[in-house]
């Protein structure tokens, strides 16, 4: 049987697609006017013509949830938050066909900060 080999998409985008269920303290990714934001990418993604190059994924909790919706593009570590459909059409327009990633709306410094190092873990040499 022959191998069919599937080029890798360019971009990932990790949409978190927790909710929390009703009465939990902490607030969650999805709830009852957030929850069509996955399928609003994912059809923003086909109409431009994106998905192969794209591949959006729904994820459970990115472990930012003050500061939801929340959603991650690799490569590069960039943590959107706070989304919109809206912001989503700027995202793709801007970051995904531009190559210019929209500082404004990424998650600030205080909630993301610096990869944590293997280095300094004591975990690779
Ligand atoms: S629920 Fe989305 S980051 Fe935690």
């Amino acid at each position: 049987m022959e191998m069919q080999v599937n080029p890798q998409p360019t971009f990932y985008i990790f949409k978190c697609e927790q909710s929390a269920p009703p009465g939990m303290p902490k607030p969650s990714c999805v709830d009852d006017n957030t929850q069509d934001l996955f399928n609003y990418l994912s059809q923003t993604l086909m109409q431009k013509g994106l998905m192969g190059a794209v591949q959006p994924i729904r994820t459970s909790c990115l472990g930012r949830c003050q500061m939801g919706p929340l959603m991650l593009i690799e490569p590069g570590h960039y943590m959107y938050c706070q989304l919109s459909k809206e912001k989503i059409d700027r995202i793709v327009d801007e970051h995904i066909l531009g190559n210019d990633p929209i500082t404004e709306f990424l998650i600030p410094k205080e909630f993301w900060g610096e990869p944590v190092s293997l280095e300094n873990k004591g975990l690779k040499k």
